[in-house]
């Protein structure tokens, strides 16, 4: 048995996966041999969910019968909402809320009965948990402002759907569409934190009500998923701040402050996801406020080109530029985490599938390094 110990688990194989891959060095991201650029522009959501479950783009049909079915399992239960309603009145953060959402549906999971083995009804119950997300999210927001939910508008996909029951209003083409890319972009990313952590759930042959639940939890920490608030939350700060954007990024540098959006444990390069974002974030700027994506750039070339994170492998992440076109698309800023928790529960249900397909408990160890021969001394003389 090997005695080398990998910090973080760094670059230590534990699954074979035919979902995604990642060229850490190129900066190539593919989900079963599609780039991501080319999913991104030639893709919906669906598509790209249909893909990761089924192992093939969808035909026409069968992209139609897929999207149904996902729209027949929006609805959630009075009691979700009911707890929405309960958890926004007590000003809870809609990641926790998102957390008790995907754990509570379980109760009303039609095919509970199910043997853990049967991976087929394990995929569906992966469709209900991906279609009831975004009304779950989207009704907590609703009472968060003193309204009503929205009830799914029947007519719009999975990223419009979410948009209008967060507004009541039809997202116009552009929000639509920018929407659905950020939720392509997220929706798989090899074995990350949070995939492994539903993967690590899944090995135990629990439910996939709870994979997906420890994947929330494993998201919302700001290593991991909770950086694309923090970026936006930088953003603003400079906005508020009396500095220039450019003094502001030199004072937080030489202050040594770790700015959120830059380093990934797998990309040396700029991550492509941000490139994509990068675009979408320059066109919504060109329709409105300009300075997000100002503070953006000065910030990527100053920390970059000028203090050279980029020979150190540190460039921008996923996160740089998905706060900013969240922020301009006035979705709130603590959503952000939710919505990326939203687009990859399609990914964490894809790995839990595969993986348990030839299913082998996960259980590593770790090296003891605390005493031994310590002598047991009652508790009335400790
Ligand atoms: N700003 C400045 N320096 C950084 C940054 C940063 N954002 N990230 C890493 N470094 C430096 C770090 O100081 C260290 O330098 P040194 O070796 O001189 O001490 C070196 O890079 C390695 O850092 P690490 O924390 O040991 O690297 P890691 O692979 O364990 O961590 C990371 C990766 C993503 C946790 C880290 O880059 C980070 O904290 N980034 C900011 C938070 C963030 O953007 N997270 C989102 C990750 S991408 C989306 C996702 O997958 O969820």
């Amino acid at each position: 048995m090997a005695d080398d110990l990998e910090k973080g688990l760094e670059g230590v194989l534990v699954a074979e996966s035919e979902l995604s891959f990642i060229d850490g060095d190129a900066g190539r991201l593919i989900y079963r041999g599609y780039s991501i650029e080319d999913l991104a522009r030639g893709a919906s959501y669906e598509e790209v969910l249909y893909l990761l479950w089924h192992g093939e783009l969808p035909t026409e049909d069968e992209l139609a019968a897929f999207t149904d079915a996902l729209e027949d399992e929006r609805e959630v239960s009075e009691n979700v909402l009911a707890t929405m309603e309960r958890l926004a009145d007590a000003d809870e953060r809609p990641m926790a809320a998102l957390r008790t959402a995907v754990s509570m549906f379980s109760a009303s999971e039609p095919e509970d009965d199910a043997d853990p083995g049967d991976l087929e009804a394990t995929l569906r119950k992966g469709r209900r948990i991906t279609a009831k997300i975004p009304t779950a999210l989207a009704a907590f927001e609703r009472y968060r402002l003193g309204e009503e939910p929205v009830e799914p508008h029947p007519e719009l996909g999975l990223a419009a759907n979410f948009l209008y029951m967060l507004t009541g209003e039809e997202p116009d083409d552009v929000a639509a569409e920018t929407f659905d890319q950020a939720l392509i972009l997220h929706a798989d990313h090899g074995l990350n934190a949070s995939t492994f952590t539903a993967m690590v759930i899944g090995s135990t042959m629990a439910d996939i009500y709870s994979a997906v639940t420890g994947g929330v939890s494993a998201l919302s920490g700001p290593l991991h998923g909770g950086a694309n608030q923090d970026v936006m939350e930088v953003l603003i700060e400079i906005d508020e701040s009396d500095l220039d954007h450019r003094e502001w990024i030199e004072q937080a540098t030489e202050e040594g402050r770790r700015i959120p959006g830059f380093g990934h444990r797998v990309y040396n390069v700029k991550d492509p996801r941000a490139k994509i974002l990068q675009e979408r974030s320059e066109e919504l700027a060109e329709e409105g406020e300009g300075k997000w994506y100002d503070y953006t750039t000065t910030i990527e070339r100053y920390l970059t080109e000028e203090k050279g994170l980029v020979e150190k492998g540190i460039a921008p992440n996923v996160d740089f530029y998905s706060g900013s076109v969240y922020y301009q698309l006035g979705i709130p800023i603590d959503m952000y985490t939710p919505i990326f928790a939203m687009s990859r529960a399609g990914g964490w249900i894809a790995h839990v599938l595969e993986y348990q397909e030839d299913n082998r408990l996960i259980r590593p160890r770790a090296r003891y390094t605390g005493p031994s021969d310590q002598e047991l001394v009652p508790l009335e003389k400790r």
